[in-house]
């Protein structure tokens, strides 16, 4: 039996039609450079998002890196980010000059722990990247209010969390993405809503920021021929918005289903001895882009379940600060506890939309004959 670590093909061959006819339409209108899909689709989006605009980009790393841009974050600037995160949070914030800044994370969460941010402030720390890591919302009430408080930027990496929600202080659940200043958001195939290719979006609020944006991902345009900023070619490919709008419409039933998978998994895995399965917050909304157990034998597990032909992974297996790209920024091994144990420990297994149940009772069953 061979049960893949994400099988896009099950949303593909659903949509097929619809993507095809996107494309077509695409090519006939020939407006293939922020054309009327990148439009719509930035509409939709920020609906889905409860932000009021919504800028769409070719990367979540380009996301990332141009909100910071559009802060005004430059060299000499420190950016608070997670130790445990995927590297591209951190380069968008080296692009930028500025240092990134790492902080330990919740040891049950997985997130930037919000009670070790405050003694990494200092008087250079402009912003912080709170990442919503595997879909699980980060603890924005208390980060917002630190952040408040030291009058810090907010950006959401909410690449991991499309339709992800928390619980905040004025009583409602807000959309990830929609509680910082600006949220920025990837496509990669693979995520909870991914494009055919790279992809990427930025939500804010904020009018001026919005504005920015649109020029610092073409070309610092104010109008054809008229540059008025520094600006990149960093936009969604009209192809790519065509398609997130058909898949758009799906978010909710795919995350719906990753949600019942990993409660599936939950059920079948408790009470295994030497499995810790993850943690959900009370009032927010994980949506499970990953779901990853921790082992303390988490490598010869993984090796047995990969020999079985199933698809496992680790997200991910070093810590940003241990990562050789950022040697010159002078961490050391023991500067992050929690973030080098999970790197040790996670191990992500099989998890997508129309995962079917006896799928996940299988790779289960793979894990106690191993266990
Ligand atoms: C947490 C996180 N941040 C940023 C990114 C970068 O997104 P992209 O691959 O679209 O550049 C990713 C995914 O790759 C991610 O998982």
């Amino acid at each position: 039996v061979k049960i893949a670590l994400v099988d896009l093909g099950l949303q593909h061959k659903k949509l097929k039609k619809d993507i095809l006819r996107s494309v077509e339409k695409v090519i006939a209108r020939g407006d293939f450079i922020l054309g009327e899909d990148v439009k719509l689709f930035e509409q939709e989006f920020a609906k889905f998002c409860g932000s009021d605009y919504c800028v769409g980009v070719s990367s979540g790393t380009a996301a990332l890196f141009l909100a910071l841009s559009a802060l005004g974050i430059k060299d000499g600037d420190e950016v608070i980010v997670p130790a445990f995160t995927y590297i591209a949070t951190a380069l968008a914030v080296s692009y930028t000059g500025a240092r990134p800044v790492f902080v330990d994370v919740d040891e049950k969460t997985y997130n930037l722990n919000p009670s070790l941010l405050e003694k990494a402030i200092t008087p250079k720390t402009k912003a912080v990247i709170p990442v919503h890591l595997y879909g699980q919302p980060a603890c924005m009430p208390q980060i917002m209010r630190i952040a408040g408080k030291y009058n810090l930027k907010v950006i959401e990496d909410t690449a991991q969390a499309h339709g992800a929600n928390m619980l905040m202080p004025d009583g409602k659940k807000h959309l990830c993405g929609s509680i910082g200043d600006i949220g920025c958001f990837s496509f990669y195939p693979s995520k909870n809503l991914g494009a055919l290719g790279d992809g990427g979006a930025i939500t804010t609020n904020s009018k001026q920021i919005y504005d920015k944006l649109n020029m610092l991902r073409d070309y610092g345009r104010a109008s054809k021929y008229e540059h008025v900023m520094v600006g990149y070619n960093s936009r969604l490919d009209t192809l790519q918005a065509g398609i997130l709008r058909y898949k758009l419409r799906k978010l909710q039933e795919w995350n719906n289903w990753r949600i019942k998978a990993a409660g599936w998994y939950n059920k079948l895995l408790s009470g295994i001895d030497g499995i810790t399965t993850p943690f959900a917050q009370e009032n927010s909304r994980h949506v499970y882009h990953v779901y990853a157990v921790q082992s303390h034998s988490r490598d010869k597990l993984s090796k047995y379940l990969s020999e079985k032909g199933i698809g496992v992974i680790v997200h991910y297996p070093i810590p940003v600060h241990l990562q050789k790209a950022y040697e010159g920024l002078g961490y050391k091994k023991g500067d992050f506890p929690v973030s080098e144990k999970l790197s040790e420990r996670v191990l992500s297994l099989p998890l997508y939309p129309y995962i079917t149940q006896s799928q996940v009772k299988k790779v289960v069953g793979t894990i106690k004959e191993v266990i």
